[in-house]
């Protein structure tokens, strides 16, 4: 998924810093979670994971690709479809994805307030897409209630429409704005997809919450930290994705049709109170390292995260050259750029 700050294309090379400087361990938080990419790459290297974020659509991620370890069968569901006699499709998971791609669609709270037909004529989606998400959203929540779909099921269920959903939307990246005109991509008729599921024997933890309540709960190896790295809050950036997730018919306001985000704002975005919980984690006693994921452009400046790590144990700082592709803020095309991506290695005294 397109998210600000998805390590995916850096995750490689973090791994190689774990390895090279022989950081080892078995309890693996992953304290920023957002696309639960993170989580997922370690996850399949057998550590057992414990991981959160404030934003409740990372949290749908994170049931299905972190706390699920098992391949959905649908069995209670399947029955009361009328799906088997298609025999081009022999797949569980499949059958009930063409299920819901086939739902003729309704005029609920996106069709409502996110595609042309409402006051606002937001241009999020085409009506016809609208209508499908709400359909396919309202589906999927009566099949939990009625109890035909397990928990695991609902959740893979719901990250498989999470994952869809940003291949068409009528957006630049964010969902803080819509384009005037329709992208290609919105036209296409909307289209839920299978996500990649990964098994493993360990028992992992996930959570919708402030990572800062979970730095006692568990005796963490490696405590890994991806915080924002600017002032821009996530929750106004992808407030549709957790408007679907939740579908919890919120109030909304302005010309993008924004949900509250109150309870959501992360202090990560704001220079003191950033360094202030750097400093209460690094205090923190249940961990051996730390890694902080950063660049030479964050907030927190590099002197002031060194003073703080400094005082724990060792620090190792790693730097990697990583083109980006910047649009600035005069909506310019965007331009190209190198910036530092940093990791901060923090291996503790008594580790
Ligand atoms: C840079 S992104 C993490 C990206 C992630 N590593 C990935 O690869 O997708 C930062 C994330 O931290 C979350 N966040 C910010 N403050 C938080 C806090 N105090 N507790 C939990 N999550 C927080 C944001 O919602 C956002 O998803």
């Amino acid at each position: 998924m397109r998210f600000i700050g998805n390590k995916e294309r850096l995750i490689d090379w973090i791994n190689s810093e774990i390895l090279n400087n022989n950081i080892t361990g078995e309890l693996f938080f992953d304290f920023f979670s957002g696309t639960a990419n993170v989580g997922k790459y370690f996850k399949q290297r057998d550590y057992q994971i414990v991981s959160s974020d404030l934003l409740y659509f990372s949290y749908v991620l994170q049931k299905a690709y972190i706390e699920n370890n098992e391949y959905p069968t649908f069995e209670n569901l399947l029955p009361k479809l009328n799906v088997n006699s298609n025999k081009l499709i022999t797949d569980n998971f499949d059958l009930v994805l063409q299920y819901l791609n086939n739902l003729v669609g309704i005029e609920g709270f996106i069709y409502k307030n996110y595609t042309p037909n409402n006051e606002q004529k937001r241009m999020y989606f085409i009506p016809e897409n609208g209508k499908k998400i709400d359909a396919i959203r309202t589906q999927i929540e009566k099949w939990y209630n009625d109890k035909l779909i397990k928990e695991n099921e609902y959740y893979i269920l719901l990250a498989s429409l999470i994952e869809s959903v940003p291949f068409f939307a009528n957006i630049l990246g964010v969902f803080a704005a819509y384009k005037k005109d329709w992208d290609k991509r919105a036209l296409k008729p909307f289209e839920l997809k299978r996500i990649n599921l990964l098994q493993s024997k360990k028992e992992h933890f996930v959570y919708n919450q402030n990572s800062m309540e979970l730095l006692n709960k568990y005796e963490y190896d490696i405590i890994y930290l991806d915080p924002p790295y600017n002032q821009r809050q996530y929750a106004p950036n992808y407030h549709l994705l957790e408007t679907i997730a939740k579908y919890d018919n919120p109030a909304i306001k302005g010309i993008s049709g924004m949900r509250n985000y109150d309870k959501q704002k992360s202090d990560f975005c704001n220079r003191e109170k950033a360094l202030k919980e750097l400093e209460n984690i690094v205090k923190s006693k249940n961990y051996n390292y730390l890694l902080l994921s950063y660049n030479n452009e964050g907030i927190m400046p590099q002197e002031e995260i060194i003073k703080i790590l400094e005082k724990s144990g060792e620090v190792i700082l790693k730097e990697y050259d990583y083109l980006r592709f910047k649009s600035n803020n005069n909506g310019e095309a965007s331009k190209k750029k190198f910036i530092k991506e940093q990791l901060y290695i923090l291996k503790k005294n008594n580790s």
